[in-house]
């Protein structure tokens, strides 16, 4: 007879003391959540986690399936930087989820960052991240919101538009890993380059992230902000900032700051 061993773990995440949980059953996004509870002046380290998510967001508008099994939550930082410098958080957000899929995936597990802040399994996408930010007229930063979604136990179907998903499952975990492992996984590693952010700047983050990005050096598409114009050319480089800079045939070098990343189709 086969025997179902009790799911391992505790129910609640094992976080560093620089983060103070809120956890909730369900929400409708643990993003709208930690942005009322910044507004009302939660201090940075506040970290939402939600179960479930009735209406998760994504980049771009779009909506973020968020049911029961998989990874949703809100950090709540303040960092002491200008807007553009806190975007360089969503690239210090995929190394910290790079780093904790790497110990949680099996060996070999093709593990790349898709610009500007996915995070790809065997080439298909497990993690999104969504960094919404406040500041004053004045341009001062208040605060920033950074969402992480990750895939665990299930996936949405794939709709042509956005990267082929992937869950955790279908790359052969175990259902020791759970959304309280991986946020806890997530967590330690995420403060380690926070703080060599803060220490360091952009720079180790930025090589770290292209050492392990998808596409450098080749040819690629890019639909600029929301539904702009598609660009294609080599993927040459991140400027200083995180924007990605593309070699365009008769054009040059153009920085696009915000956008859509397409791989050409693979050769079957
Ligand atoms: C993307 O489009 O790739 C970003 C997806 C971000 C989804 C996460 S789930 C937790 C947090 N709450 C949301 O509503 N969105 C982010």
């Amino acid at each position: 007879m086969n025997m179902v061993a009790p799911e391992a773990g505790s129910d609640r995440p094992d976080l560093p003391p620089a983060y103070r949980l809120v956890a909730l059953d369900s929400v409708d996004s643990t993003n709208e959540h930690a942005k009322a509870l910044a507004e009302e002046g939660a201090e940075d380290g506040t970290l939402i986690w939600a179960l479930e998510q009735t209406s998760g967001r994504g980049r771009m508008g779009r909506d973020w399936s968020s049911p029961p099994g998989n990874l949703y939550c809100s950090l709540v930082l303040r960092p002491d930087c200008d807007l553009a410098t806190a975007a360089e958080l969503g690239f210090v957000a995929a190394l910290g989820v790079g780093d904790a899929l790497g110990q949680l995936v099996p060996p070999m597990t093709e593990l790349h960052f898709k610009w500007p802040n996915d995070v790809l399994l065997e080439g298909r996408k497990v993690c999104g991240i969504l960094l919404e930010a406040s500041a004053s007229s004045e341009g001062a930063l208040d605060y920033v919101i950074l969402g992480v979604g990750l895939n665990i136990a299930s996936r949405p179907p794939s709709d042509q538009v956005r990267a082929e998903p992937i869950s955790l499952y279908e790359v052969g975990c175990g259902p020791d890993v759970t959304p309280v492992s991986v946020l806890s996984s997530f967590s330690r590693h995420f403060l380690v380059w926070v703080n060599r952010w803060l220490d360091d700047g952009f720079a180790p983050v930025r090589s770290a992230w292209l050492n392990r990005a998808k596409g450098v050096g080749e040819e690629i598409s890019v639909t600029c902000g929301t539904g702009g114009e598609t660009l294609q050319g080599v993927f040459s480089d991140l400027d200083p900032h995180g924007a990605l800079v593309l070699d365009v045939p008769g054009r040059g070098f153009v920085t696009v700051t915000a956008g859509e990343v397409y791989f050409p189709a693979q050769a079957e």
